[in-house]
């Protein structure tokens, strides 16, 4: 796994830029054609238009800007203008000053304009900053409720009501999800009067904190989101891989940040951990120091909660034999992930792939055998633009759907590792 270090300076692709703007958009309730999205000559300018250039809007910039990026120059700050830019780690280096990026925002001259202006590629710190700057500058929130602070610290939230795709529900693994999760966070009075019943000291018997532990493509952060709506809870969901990479140096402060926020709600929430494992111990020494802090007051962080009724914590995992003991021992419930089973694969066909007869599912299902969930999906998804890439080239419509043959061809380039299209 790449350190954040090695992650933090990786230059986006700009399918990755937009997909993220996109899901900003969508989670502020934002038409995402109102961000004006240009990339000429790896010259990258991100426009639009914003309610009202108050001094709040641009104060809270420079302070959004700030905890994204250390180092920033104002250029000018006055009545309903404000345009920064940010300057070298170093202090003291002046190469590449021309290429940081800049925030302008402008309420002159009937201009309502949020930019932000970048020469080549970006990295991920300067893309969260841009996600929280529009969820700033043109979220509808009045005032700054915590759901939509965590949103500007990088955390996505996710709401019962948002509309989000189906799923394959696997039955085992979604049984034991009800049975230990959903079922307390549901109805948490019935658990809390048996334990009245049953104590001589009241203590909770609800689970905490719970732990999703599986390889990758396995549905962890799927499953995690699914769970919130089931039981009818705002998810945080705090991808800390992402938030230790664009917070390198700051990431103690900020994951601290995250947790008295989320503390703060009085509204009962999942707090989701997401890709916990970037707080596994580094063996770079220097690194090692950092990720003992950060783990020092994540346990602290996670221990606070426990008597916040209002919170569980769901923590997720690719490699839990790398997580520290102390850390592991904090999560009283563990529910694994695995390559899906038969009957899970076979649901997950019905879910991608319904046209196959039961006949053709369960043959395709015996092939897909020892997949993870997302390559499975990712063998469908091919199949279907194979059989749309050869109507077109061809003109033909002989099937309206791909048929058997198609999954099984598509199924053996994947294995010899052919690259996506
Ligand atoms: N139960 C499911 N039904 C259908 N698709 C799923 C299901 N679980 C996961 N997926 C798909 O598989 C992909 C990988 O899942 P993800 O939750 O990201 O795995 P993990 O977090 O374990 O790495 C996702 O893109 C999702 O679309
Ligand atoms: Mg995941």
């Amino acid at each position: 796994m790449a350190t954040p270090r090695e992650t933090a300076g990786v230059p986006l692709q700009l399918s990755e830029i937009r997909a993220e703007l996109d899901r900003t958009a969508a989670e502020i309730g934002v038409d995402s054609q109102k961000l004006q999205l240009t990339f000429e000559r790896s010259d990258f300018n991100l426009r639009c238009e914003v309610e009202e250039v108050s001094d709040s809007l641009l104060i809270d910039t420079i302070a959004i800007a700030k905890r994204h990026l250390e180092n920033w120059r104002i250029h000018t700050f006055e009545k309903s203008f404000l345009s920064i830019q940010a300057l070298n780690d170093n202090l003291f280096a002046t190469e590449g000053l021309l290429e940081k990026i800049k925030i302008r925002i402008s309420g002159l001259y009937g201009e309502k304009t949020l930019e932000i202006t970048k020469k080549g590629a970006l990295v991920h710190a300067e893309l969260s900053l841009m996600s929280a700057l529009l969820r700033r500058a043109l979220g509808r929130v009045s005032g700054k409720d915590v759901l939509s602070q965590l949103a500007e610290m990088g955390c996505h939230i996710y709401r019962p009501q948002d509309k989000i795709g189906g799923i394959a529900a696997f039955s085992r693994l979604t049984a034991k999800l009800r049975e230990t999760v959903i079922l307390p966070l549901k109805n948490p009075e019935v658990y809390d009067k048996i334990a009245r019943e049953t104590r001589s000291e009241f203590s909770l018997n609800r689970p905490r904190a719970v732990l999703f532990t599986g390889p990758p493509g396995t549905g962890k952060t799927t499953m995690a989101r699914h769970v919130g709506k089931e039981a009818g809870l705002v998810v945080v969901h705090v991808p800390l891989e992402n938030i230790l990479s664009a917070y390198y140096g700051e990431s103690t402060k900020r994951l601290a940040v995250i947790f008295d926020a989320a503390t703060t709600t009085r509204e009962p929430l999942i707090l989701f951990l997401d890709e916990i494992d970037a707080l596994a111990p580094s063996r770079n020494e220097k690194l090692f120091e950092a990720s003992r802090r950060l783990l020092s007051v994540l346990l602290r962080k996670i221990d606070g909660l426990e008597t916040q009724n209002n919170i569980i914590t769901v923590g997720a995992t690719n490699r839990p034999q790398d997580l520290d003991s102390a850390l592991l021992s904090r999560f009283d419930t563990i529910l694994e992930f695995n390559e899906p089973q038969q009957e899970d694969i076979q649901e997950l066909i019905r879910f991608y792939a319904k046209q196959l007869s039961a006949g053709d599912n369960e043959k395709l299902a015996q092939q897909l055998s020892g997949l993870s969930v997302r390559a499975i999906r990712d063998v469908c998804l091919r199949a279907e633009r194979q059989l749309a890439r050869e109507q077109i080239e061809k003109s033909t419509t002989a099937v309206a759907a791909p048929t058997l043959e198609y999954y099984v061809r598509t199924l053996a380039e994947y294995r010899l590792g052919r690259p996506a299209d």
